[in-house]
């Protein structure tokens, strides 16, 4: 296993690239389920996670032929041919591995009339459950059966039929499920209380270039006129909003000033404001947003919460971040039970945070001290490498495993910047 040393207190300056959104890509690579056309993705990040998604692609019977991207982001090019589909199951091996396979289950069902994905089960920042994503696909005509560990949905004989879905609370896996499920439906889906996170945007942007018709784009209701067939594509990522967001924390808690090159300011206005009220200075251009900061950050009162609202994928970010800050910050958790994992981490390097349920408050102290820690999720490493970026001395995050599942060559593009960071074998 890997871990990463940080000698802390460098300022970091310079130019960023930002990558394309795991998060996205994540939900467009099983569009190619869709069609018996192919679907070429463009500005695919090089993460463990597109690697393993890949994987489930090829076992259901797509075949796939990855290129090397142009541009300084280096992203990849993948084209997915589904001209048939080789079998209809998800299994627990690769879905153990990645909770976002669940995501087959929407396009497989439609286009094959059947699907069996193995439930993903509890993972380290919360239950996760899926109940969601069946009620919708019932919603459309899908009977669902669960046993041994998996969740089996047939559609009727003819296939899915659109139908009204009302969500009781937003879901970003269950919107994208049930989009991807209602476009080769027959008739009209009418989607109430949808996510309408940037992600989806690129979903439902993806899925009207291969020829479905969806009115409310970035709307909390979606109406999909169903198709019984779609047709290829080519169709580039988003950047990543999430890792943009991450290394605006990198600028501010070093007292630097990146431009995160490619970077969209639209994607991200929470982040952004966030940002501003701590006193850091942003500022988007043409070519992404540049990040400046100098003097005490300002403590923040933060709140988790769907798109357009503060997102969750940031919270152990600014937290980091906000440990050094000149007052007392409060941050709410609303979206997952288990996710300040990273908090007792922060406080073997000195930060002093408590935790009182979903919230917790963060004393800023005048300074962080280099230690060794340990990954927990994927945002919560992140949180860890913030701070070993400003703290004093040495810090070793070990596990780094699940930083490489959503964050591309984070070393390569920190000491680009001037961070003092290495990669070592654990062994
Ligand atoms: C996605 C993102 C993840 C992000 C999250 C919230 C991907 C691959 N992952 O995860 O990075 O943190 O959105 O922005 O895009 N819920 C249910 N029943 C369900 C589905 C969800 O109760 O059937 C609950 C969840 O437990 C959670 C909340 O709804 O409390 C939001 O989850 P959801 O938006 O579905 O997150 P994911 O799609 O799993």
């Amino acid at each position: 296993m890997d871990r990463i040393t940080i000698r802390g207190g460098n300022r970091l300056s310079g130019r960023l690239p930002i990558s394309g959104a795991k998060n996205a890509a994540l939900t467009l690579l099983p569009c190619s389920l869709l069609s018996a056309e192919p679907l070429t993705l463009t500005n695919l990040p090089r993460l463990a996670d597109v690697d393993s998604f890949g994987h489930l692609l090829n076992e259901l019977g797509v075949t796939t032929t990855v290129k090397r991207g142009a541009g300084d982001v280096i992203g990849r090019e993948m084209t997915m041919t589904a001209s048939a589909l080789a079998s209809t199951v998800a299994p627990y091996d690769i879905v153990r591995k990645m909770r976002a396979s669940i995501l087959v289950l929407g396009p497989v069902l439609a286009r094959a009339g059947e699907a069996t994905v193995s439930l993903p089960g509890g993972c380290a920042i919360g239950n996760r459950p899926i109940d969601l994503h069946l009620k919708a696909l019932e919603a459309l005509g899908a009977e669902i059966e669960l046993a041994a560990g998996y969740v089996k949905a047939t559609a009727p004989k003819g296939g899915l039929i659109g139908g009204r879905i009302s969500f009781p609370m937003v879901s970003v896996g269950a919107t994208e499920n049930a989009l991807m499920a209602a476009v080769l439906a027959r008739g009209e889906t009418v989607m109430e209380n949808a996510a309408r996170e940037p992600e989806i945007v690129d979903l439902c942007r993806c899925l009207v270039a291969m020829g479905a018709e969806i009115d409310g784009i970035g709307t909390d209701r979606l109406t999909i006129q169903g198709k019984t067939s779609l047709h290829g594509a080519t169709y580039e990522v988003m950047p990543d909003r999430i890792e943009a967001g991450s290394y605006a924390c990198a600028a501010a808690i070093t007292g630097g000033d990146i431009m995160l090159a490619g970077a969209r300011a639209e994607d991200m206005e929470a982040i952004l404001a966030g940002l501003r009220e701590a006193g850091v200075h942003v500022d988007a251009t043409a070519e992404g947003i540049r990040v400046q900061a100098s003097g005490a950050l300002q403590p923040l009162t933060v709140s988790t919460a769907p798109f357009p609202a503060f997102p969750t994928d940031m919270q152990a970010q600014f937290m980091a971040m906000l440990a050094l800050a000149g007052g007392t910050s409060v941050l709410t958790e609303t979206i997952f039970e288990n996710r300040y994992m990273h908090v007792p981490e922060l406080a073997r390097m000195g930060a002093d945070i408590q935790v009182h349920g979903r919230t917790a408050i963060v004393k800023g102290v005048d300074k962080l001290i280099g230690a060794e820690v340990m990954a927990t999720d994927l945002r919560a490493s992140m949180s860890l490498i913030l701070a070993g970026l400003a703290a004093d001395g040495e810090t070793r995050v070990h596990r780094v495993y699940h930083l490489d599942r959503g964050y591309e060559r984070l070393e390569e593009k920190l000491s680009a910047v001037g961070a003092d960071i290495e990669r070592q074998s654990d062994g």
